[in-house]
């Protein structure tokens, strides 16, 4: 606290990340990011990049990071994006938060679920929101229809974080029909290891904004890129805002890499199946130990042990080098958040889980 400090300050509550150890030999499953490097074409165009003297580096980046743009509508060609629906920003925590302000902060609260990615209340809080928690029901599941109710906007994580359900197209399509007067922002931080994007359904729906990252399925979380797709409409909203805030908020390392990962399908496919078939063993494996696991469509699963404590049962895995993420908040104190690693981080897990049951 401090007499320096504005009022909003003094009002805060900051999100507080996953914690990224200086630890080497770590099984590190607590911030969900991808156990695989990313593709080698990402790789190489970032060194290409750089250059041999890294003269280019001397110039800003496109402001507008046209190249990632198109990079982006060509990933999703069959759904025929215009560049001009595309908005990037530096991960998509700063998407997200361009979009509380731009399209979400209106005079009624917004509707979020009560178990959601603990980012959306902090936005609330920075941006001055109101917002309405909607209960998972007791499956931990979001029924759609819970959210008839007058709102400034929805946002939904689908696949939810940190329960990984996911929600059918056809629930989406439900959600965006019924608010046609607001904006449905839905977060697809996961939706590659298991779901339909609603991408498909952007140039249908005006009110629709669907958000994503490439630091979870494209391996690139230290690059910090996120995009957002939607009718023209909200993403120059979104431009409004990153053009009062940071002209250039992807550096040109960042949008060539990006580019190059967007443009590597076939790597992704590879990539995302690796993790979706490492996530069934594990679901097998800590079933047999008793667990209950949540169904998942993402690169992580949440599990609970009828007879063990959640928090005890994450230090117990750190004081074996398993890190895995627990969040001391009701209804999910119970539960660990494990992010879904290699087949050899996976079983060493499960042998630190053996130790410990
Ligand atoms: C649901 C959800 N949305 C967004 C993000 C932010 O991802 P990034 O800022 O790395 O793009 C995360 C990160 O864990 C997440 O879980």
């Amino acid at each position: 606290m401090s007499h320096f400090w504005s009022p909003l300050v003094h009002s805060l509550t900051p999100y507080v990340p996953g914690e990224q150890p200086k630890l080497s030999n770590l099984v590190k499953l607590n911030t969900n990011e991808n156990p695989y490097p990313p593709s080698p074409r990402a790789v190489a165009a970032m060194q290409q990049e750089i250059g041999e003297d890294g003269t280019t580096i001397r110039l800003y980046p496109d402001p507008n990071a046209d190249h990632l743009k198109q990079a982006v509508a060509d990933h999703f060609s069959e759904f025929c994006l215009a560049p001009e629906q595309v908005f990037v920003g530096n991960g998509s925590d700063e998407v997200l938060a361009h979009a509380f302000m731009a399209l979400l902060k209106h005079d009624k609260p917004i509707l979020l679920p009560d178990i959601t990615y603990s980012f959306y209340p902090v936005y609330c809080g920075l941006y001055d929101i109101e917002s309405l928690s909607i209960p998972l029901d007791e499956h931990f599941v979001i029924r759609v229809d819970d959210y008839n109710k007058e709102n400034g906007g929805i946002i939904i994580a689908n696949p939810n974080a940190p329960t990984g359900h996911l929600l059918p197209l056809g629930d989406i399509e439900r959600l965006v029909t019924a608010h046609p007067q607001s904006v449905v922002v839905i977060d697809e931080a996961y939706i590659d290891f298991g779901g339909e994007t609603a991408i498909a359904l952007v140039n249908r729906y005006r009110n629709l904004l669907v958000i994503r990252t490439l630091s979870k399925s494209h391996a690139l979380a230290g690059l910090r890129v996120g995009y957002a797709v939607g009718h023209a409409v909200l993403i120059e909203a979104l431009e409004r805002i990153k053009n009062s805030f940071n002209s250039y908020p992807l550096d040109r390392i960042a949008i060539a890499g990006a580019a190059a990962a967007m443009a590597d399908k076939e790597y992704l496919e590879k990539t995302r199946h690796a993790v979706m078939a490492t996530r069934a063993t594990l679901v097998d494996n800590l079933r047999q130990l008793g667990f209950e696991v949540l169904p998942s469509a993402a690169n992580f699963i949440f599990a609970r042990h009828p007879a063990h404590d959640g928090s005890r049962l994450a230090a117990e895995l750190r004081q074996r080098s398993v890190i895995v993420r627990h969040f001391k908040l009701p209804r999910i104190d119970q539960f660990l958040r494990i992010t879904i690693g290699t087949d050899d981080q996976c079983n060493r897990l499960i042998a630190a889980l053996k130790e410990v049951l």
